[in-house]
C-alpha cells in the first residue's frame, strides 16, 4: 500500500507493504521507489518493506536549493518514526541512497541491523565531479528533467541492455523524465557537499553486504570491493550481468544474494 506521511515539513509517499522484520529500500538519483518493485515483490512475503521517494523525488515534496544526504537521512529516520518501527532495520541503498544509508549510520546507528549498499561509493566527489554538478544543476532548471532523461540511462545499464532489455531503459528514462528539475538541482547540489567516508569504514561493526554489478561504470567493482574490505564486517558480491543498477537489471541474482545475506547475519 502507498501511504503518504508528513514529516520534516515535507509529505512522502512510501510503500509499506507486508509484516515482520522491516527492511527499507533507498532509491538512486534521478530516480523513484518504483526501481524496488521487484524487491518489493521478493521480500514482502517474508518482511515489512518499506520504499520511499526521497525529498524532490517521484511523488514526494520537491524543496528548493540544496537537499544533503544528512537531510534525507533524517527523513528517513522521521518516517521510521511515524511508522511505528523501533526495532533496528535492515538498510538498503542504491548509489545515492547508499549515500544516504552512510548519513543514516552516522546519525542513528542504532536504528540498523544491517546495511546493504549497492552499486555506491564511499569516497566524496573530487572538485572537478562536484563543479559537474553544480553546472548540471543550472542547466537542469533551464532546460527541464529531459536533458537528464536523455543523457543517463546507458550509463546506468551494463553495455547491452538496450538490446537485451529496452523496455527497462525506458522504465529508467521515464522515472528520470517525472523528476522535478528543481528536485535534480537540490539532490545534485547536495551530493557534491556529501563527505568522505573512507576513513569511517573500519569503524562500521554493522553486519553489511556490498553489491556490485560487474559492468558498473559509475563505482566499479574494483572500488567497491575495496571499501568492502575496509569494513569489519561486510561481505563482497558481484553481479555479473549488471551495470549501475543492479537490482532493477538483474532482480533474481541480486534479490537471492540479499536473501541469503539476511538468513545468515
Ligand atoms: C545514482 O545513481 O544515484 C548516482 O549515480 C549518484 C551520483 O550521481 O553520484
Amino acid at each position: 500500500m502507498t501511504k503518504t506521511i508528513s514529516v520534516n515539513q515535507a509529505e512522502f509517499a512510501v510503500t509499506d507493504e507486508g509484516a515482520g522484520e522491516a527492511i527499507c529500500f533507498l532509491h538512486g538519483f534521478p530516480l523513484n521507489r518504483s526501481m524496488w518493485q521487484a524487491q518489493v515483490d521478493a521480500f514482502a512475503t517474508s518482511h515489512r518493506v518499506i520504499v520511499p521517494d526521497l525529498r524532490g523525488h517521484g511523488q514526494s515534496t520537491v524543496t528548493q536549493g540544496t537537499v544533503t544526504m544528512r537531510q534525507m537521512a533524517d527523513d528517513v529516520v522521521a518516517l521510521l518514526d511515524a511508522l511505528q518501527i523501533t526495532q533496528p532495520i535492515t538498510l538498503c541503498g542504491l548509489s545515492m541512497g547508499g549515500y544516504v544509508a552512510w548519513e543514516l549510520w552516522r546519525s542513528h546507528p542504532d536504528r540498523l541491523a544491517r546495511l546493504i549498499l549497492c552499486d555506491t561509493r564511499a569516497v566524496a566527489d573530487t572538485e572537478e565531479v562536484s563543479r559537474g554538478r553544480h553546472m548540471m544543476a543550472a542547466q537542469v532548471v533551464v532546460n527541464g528533467s529531459s536533458m537528464a532523461a536523455d543523457s543517463m540511462p546507458s550509463k546506468l545499464f551494463a553495455p547491452d541492455a538496450e538490446s537485451t532489455q529496452p523496455e527497462k531503459l525506458e522504465r529508467v528514462r521515464q522515472m528520470i523524465l517525472a523528476t522535478d528539475p528543481e528536485g535534480i538541482a537540490a539532490t545534485q547540489r547536495g551530493m557534491a557537499d556529501r563527505i568522505d567516508m573512507t576513513p569511517q569504514l573500519p569503524e562500521i561493526t554493522t553486519k553489511s553486504l556490498v553489491i556490485c554489478g560487474t559492468h558498473d561504470v559509475i563505482s566499479s567493482p574494483e572500488e567497491m570491493r575495496s571499501f568492502a574490505n575496509a569494513m569489519p564486517n561486510a561481505t563482497f558480491v558481484e553481479i555479473p550481468k549488471a551495470g549501475h543498477l543492479a537490482p532493477l537489471e538483474c532482480p533474481d541474482p541480486t534479490n537471492a544474494a540479499i536473501r541469503q545475506f539476511l538468513a545468515t547475519s
